[in-house]
């Protein structure tokens, strides 16, 4: 046997010789804030039940929209509403497995986008696939003051069998982007003024409270049902750049404009991440 160690070239690398899976051993090195890649940036959800409405609720949130983008620099993120329910619906009966029915609410996602962008275009606003909002945005926002994508995550046939629904649908989707880019902020835009201690259209609609505030340990503890997916609450819990979300209505003109500059308009979701 030939003694090659001397020809061998060797990277040093303080994660090499341990698994990944000690956290006392990965600590020192993983521990570091990560740095905030557009931290000029707002995220705004839009929901696909506004979009669901037509001109009457998305010409006002246009208008918006086109208003601020002199003040901003905005991802605007698109649920995908009811068309995708009824996907979900024709998928399920044809026993489609969750990882092809993800993709199928994301293209839904993804029309809304279209949409909008189409609206937004004589401002420079253009709708961008998921590679180039992952690999392109930060020059897609030097040549336009927004851009907009499907706020779906790419999960596909990764998507976790949970449940037979996608678990990570459009709020956790604009959430990990969110924090993902250090951005300076993340709002929903719902149909509705905020989170309530219950859904305000249910048939508990009398006991249904507005909440100014909560964190999101809170929510996850609430039973029922909320105006997000439950899953962006457990990825809020190890957020590590945003610190509040806001859910506000956009069927109210003023309120999403009023969010951004930092207003309390709508309902505050304190996230697990901290300052510093
Ligand atoms: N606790 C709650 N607080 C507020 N709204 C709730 C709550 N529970 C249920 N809802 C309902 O959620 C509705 C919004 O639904 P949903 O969040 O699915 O729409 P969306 O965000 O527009 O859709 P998408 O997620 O596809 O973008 C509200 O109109 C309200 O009736
Ligand atoms: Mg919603």
């Amino acid at each position: 046997m030939t003694d090659t160690s001397n020809t061998i070239k060797h990277i040093a690398s303080p994660l090499a010789r341990q698994t990944l899976q000690d956290g006392a051993l990965t600590r020192p090195v993983a521990s570091v804030r990560p740095i905030r890649l557009l931290p000029w940036l707002q995220v705004v959800k839009i929901g696909g039940r506004l979009m669901d409405r037509g001109a009457e609720a998305i010409l006002p949130l246009v208008d918006e929209l086109r208003a601020l983008l002199p003040e901003h620099r905005l991802l605007i993120l698109t649920g995908a509403g009811l068309r995708a329910r009824h996907v979900f619906s024709v998928g399920l009966d044809l026993g489609l497995p969750v990882g092809s029915l993800a993709p199928l609410a994301a293209s839904e996602a993804g029309q809304n986008g279209h949409i909008l962008a189409s609206l937004l275009a004589p401002e420079g606003v253009s709708y961008v696939e998921h590679p180039t909002i992952a690999s392109q945005l930060a020059i897609h926002l030097q040549a336009a003051r927004a851009v907009v994508g499907s706020a779906f995550p790419p999960y596909h046939h990764h998507e976790f069998p949970e449940s037979r629904i996608p678990m990570h649908r459009a709020d956790t989707g604009a959430f990990l982007l969110a924090d993902a880019l250090g951005a300076a902020g993340l709002t929903i835009v719902e149909d509705v003024d905020g989170v309530y201690s219950c859904d305000p259209n249910g048939p508990d609609a009398a006991q249904a409270q507005l909440l100014a505030e909560a964190s999101a340990a809170e929510l996850a503890a609430q039973p029922g049902t909320l105006p997000f997916d439950r899953a962006m609450l457990d990825v809020m819990a190890n957020a590590r750049h945003i610190e509040r979300v806001q859910v506000v209505n956009g069927l109210k003109p003023g309120r999403l404009t009023a969010a951004l500059r930092g207003e309390h308009v709508g309902t505050l979701i304190r996230t697990g991440a901290h300052a510093g």
